[in-house]
């Protein structure tokens, strides 16, 4: 079928996170898109309202094959049954490895900027946060791998957290350059956690590398956490897997979920879940090309209207990250020009220091809505 992702549909008193304002404010924050979610999957959560019970519920074998279907046919990624495990959010997991890799006090390695969670969890689980700052070449990100490794070596890291692909840079690492964070891990005996929850979001021309792809013979100290959420926009669902390869850690990790018996899913994620995968990829492959539109159309109109952003074309997911340092001179005034001219983008500062006048920017929702919160930046910033 052909979805109309033009449809405005009023969010307004809904309890959206998005659509939080007493006004008439355009928001273009939250990674959270404005397009109603695939009908296959409105129809399976349709059957079980028809249905009317509600009662505890287990994952099912489709479900599995579902996701071991998905993860083979598109990445290469082959996985067994046992080495899927839910959990209710990629956040949550986070916090649960570094539970089971770190003592309190272990540092931590994230790169600057990140996903603000990345920053946050590691605090709150008591470790150090060790920052390894991505560097700009020809208008994209790239590790600084001996900056990594000095750090490593000084801090004793134990995990490195992985945004593959980066939020909020877009960048889908190449499996090149996984490799080398792979083999610089590997010599210093650090655990990687690699946050894949953008995977199924690579824009044309990228190709997405599950970095437990490459990982034999270190899959004891590797996982990947990824969800339907952020594919989907169905994040208000919650629900989320674990891909862990390495039967012992497999076992650590459901003893650990056990303690907080975080082990399973409610019904209604499971269902969204499984009819994402087995037939949500027409509305992903439209939404994809929607997606792409808004993003050059908003590239298009900075260009004539705010010359002056360096912009950062994504290589995967609808957030594009903004460098305004031309046109503020202070991250909260930065902020608030916006606020003050009805539009919202996330502040680049809350990503970490690389994050300084800079902003983030989603572009996915219909083009009417997209059109105007551009002339209200424009209004803020020029
Ligand atoms: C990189 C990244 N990880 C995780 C999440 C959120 O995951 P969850 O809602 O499953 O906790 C987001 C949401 O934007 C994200 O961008």
């Amino acid at each position: 079928m052909q979805y109309n992702f033009d449809e405005v549909i009023d969010r307004s008193n809904t309890g959206s996170i998005k659509w939080h304002y007493a006004d008439d404010t355009i928001p273009l924050w939250v990674a959270d898109m404005d397009f109603k979610a695939a009908q296959p999957i409105l129809d399976s959560l349709q059957r079980v309202v028809d249905h009317g019970i509600l009662g505890y519920t287990k994952q099912s074998d489709d479900l599995y094959q579902a996701i071991i279907d998905w993860h083979s046919s598109r990445y290469g990624l082959q996985l067994e049954a046992d080495q899927i495990l839910f959990s209710p959010g990629v956040v949550p997991s986070i916090s649960l490895m570094l539970n089971l890799f770190t003592e309190v006090g272990d540092a931590v390695l994230i790169n600057d900027p990140i996903y603000t969670p990345f920053v946050t969890k590691t605090k709150l689980n008591g470790c150090k946060v060790v920052s390894s700052a991505l560097v700009e070449k020809q208008g994209r990100y790239e590790f600084d791998l001996a900056d990594m490794e000095a750090k490593i070596k000084k801090n004793r890291v134990k995990v490195f957290l992985l945004c593959n692909p980066h939020n909020p840079g877009g960048r889908v690492w190449t499996a090149d350059e996984l490799q080398a964070v792979l083999e610089l891990c590997k010599k210093y005996q650090v655990a990687v956690v690699s946050d894949e929850i953008h995977q199924d979001l690579t824009l044309s021309g990228h190709t997405f590398t599950p970095f437990l792809s490459l990982a034999k013979g270190y899959e004891h100290m590797v996982v990947s956490l990824t969800s339907m959420t952020k594919t989907f926009n169905v994040a208000g669902i919650k629900g989320s897997m674990i891909f862990v390869k390495d039967k012992a850690l497999a076992t650590q990790i459901k003893q650990q979920q056990q303690l907080n018996d975080e082990y399973e899913l409610n019904l209604f994620a499971y269902t969204v879940m499984q009819s994402a995968y087995e037939q949500g990829a027409e509305w992903l492959e439209q939404a994809l090309v929607y997606i792409e539109k808004n993003i050059d159309f908003t590239l298009q109109y900075l260009a004539t209207h705010l010359p002056d952003i360096k912009v950062m074309r994504p290589e995967a997911s609808y957030l594009i990250w903004l460098d305004c340092s031309a046109y503020a001179e202070e991250d909260k005034a930065l902020y608030d020009a916006l606020r003050d001219a009805k539009v919202e983008l996330n502040s680049g500062i809350q990503y970490g220091k690389e994050g300084h006048l800079k902003l983030r920017i989603n572009v996915a929702c219909p083009q009417s809505i997209l059109a105007e919160g551009l002339n209200r930046v424009k209004q803020a910033l020029a």
